[in-house]
């Protein structure tokens, strides 16, 4: 839509008002003075109300707009101008600093409601710009140790190595570990494939065992029976922003002498009886993916309290070459680097860490509290003694001979929603590593993830609620 069908000037009357109405199709015309500043909005139904108290149409437009509109900044932010709209605002008008508007913003009830959305509204932008004008775009650069330091300190560990992304992080940790052929590492049947992938990719034999049916996580039962001399690791994955029962993993890996490796990809900030998640592994395992906690568009990080393992990391990451002696290869390494504009974005993010796993708790809270009609849905258990969960994607069980028809009339209403993870053990490639995964199976039938974005308001809550409670 052309901005000048919306404008109108104030010398004008109701009839070239309503002319102008008519030709943008908005039911909304912008009032502008001589300077092209924006004084009044008016609309289809202010001119109705005014030809009803008896104003002509030659009667100018000044007599029926309305001065105290609502309107937005160009430098606010979506979710500020989203909040404005309520039942008479349809329309806000963008202006500049100067009042003269630019564009404009039109509430639609079915409006697209993305799964996940960074939240770029810190300074992403500044600390990438200075990264790039620094022309330090690959690997080194002052933001890639910032990120490292900064992150690894949050999760109360003393040494960060970031990492192109989450998966190569995993690989990394096995590879520092030694893990290859003839080892055993264990992992749950609900996680991403990355998980299992970084094991194969060590050449070493993944062990799939079931999940807890409460929190979704490895059982520490099924972790104990599938123990055998060649175990060598357990990689706990703190799933949909729930940490594993890390007091239990703990106590198994001291007895058998077995390394931990946490998968924290979808977990950054939560806890085990007020620890971090990342602070109990011998190296812990994070992913900086877009729809995740804190992104750098792609990206990872190993944390480490253990100095020669990052010394070793270091290497690794780093095609294996010697820190002492340039070109000189010690080992047979990677490219697992991630670059310095990557890094930018990652400190920025962590600067907001806090403030982003606020919203996105008080967001769950409100889906716990307008889901809590639909009693035939069951969300994301959040009162196990320990642990303190973290929101990443909002999780929901319903009945699994249902789920996917509410998945199905959710993107037919333009929202966007996910199943499960499809457990490892029903997927040919995977399913000869598995033990038996009752639970999983179950689980992973009944499950998906809702949209968890900041701009979700109470309205497109109740709107999704609607659209799963039409098929429960
Ligand atoms: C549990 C889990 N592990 C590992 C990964 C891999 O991370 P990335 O996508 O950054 O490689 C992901 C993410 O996508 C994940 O959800």
């Amino acid at each position: 839509m052309e901005m000048n069908k919306m404008i109108c000037s104030q010398t004008a009357t109701i009839r070239d008002a309503m002319l102008c109405i008519d030709g943008n199709t908005k039911g909304t015309a912008f009032i502008t003075d001589e300077e092209g500043k924006l004084v009044g909005v008016v609309t289809d139904g202010d001119i109705r109300r005014a030809l009803m108290e008896g104003y002509g149409l030659n009667n100018s437009v000044k007599t029926c707009m309305n001065k105290e509109f609502v309107y937005a900044l160009v430098s606010d932010n979506i979710k500020d101008i989203t909040e404005k709209f309520n039942l008479a605002v349809k329309i806000i008008p963008i202006v500049d600093e100067e009042m003269h508007p630019l564009d404009f913003v039109e509430y639609n009830e079915n409006i697209h409601i993305p799964l996940a959305q960074p939240q770029l509204c810190g300074n992403e932008y500044k600390y990438l710009m200075d990264a790039f004008f620094s022309t330090w775009i690959s690997s080194t650069g002052k933001y890639v140790t910032q990120f490292e330091e900064k992150f690894s300190k949050y999760c109360g560990v003393q040494y960060g190595i970031a990492t192109s992304n989450g998966t190569t992080a995993l690989h990394l940790a096995l590879a520092a570990l030694g893990i290859g052929a003839g080892d055993e590492v264990i992992v749950p049947d609900i996680t991403f494939a990355a998980t299992i992938n970084a094991v194969l990719y060590t050449g070493a034999t993944p062990v799939i065992v079931d999940i807890e049916k409460d929190s979704w996580c490895i059982n520490p039962d099924k972790i104990e029976k599938a123990i055998t001399l060649n175990t060598k690791v357990i990689i706990p994955v703190h799933i949909y922003g729930q940490p594993c029962d890390m007091g239990r993993i703990c106590d198994i890996a001291r007895n058998h002498n077995l390394y931990i490796v946490e998968d924290c990809a979808e977990a950054h900030g939560a806890e085990w009886k007020h620890k971090k998640v990342g602070s109990f592994g011998i190296i812990s395992c994070f992913s900086f993916f877009g729809n995740k906690v804190i992104t750098t568009g792609e990206g990872g990080m190993c944390v480490t309290n253990n100095r020669e393992l990052n010394d070793r990391m270091l290497v690794l990451r780093d095609h294996g070459m010697s820190r002492e002696r340039k070109y000189y290869h010690e080992v047979v390494g990677f490219n697992y680097r991630m670059t310095n504009m990557q890094a930018a974005i990652g400190v920025a993010q962590l600067e907001n860490i806090d403030e982003i796993l606020e919203w996105r708790q008080s967001l769950e809270e409100k889906y716990r509290s307008i889901f809590s009609k639909i009693l035939e849905l069951q969300m994301q258990k959040n009162d196990f003694k320990d642990r303190k969960k973290i929101a990443w994607l909002v999780s929901v069980l319903v009945d699994p001979n249902k789920r996917d028809a509410v998945l199905q009339n959710l993107k037919e209403n333009n929202i966007d929603a996910r199943p499960f993870f499809i457990p490892l053990s029903e997927m040919e490639i995977y399913k000869k590593y598995a033990q038996d995964c009752t639970v999983s199976r179950q689980i992973s039938r009944m499950g998906l993830n809702l949209p968890t974005t900041c701009e979700i308001d109470d309205k497109k809550i109740e709107r999704m609620a609607q659209v799963v409670e039409s098929i429960l």
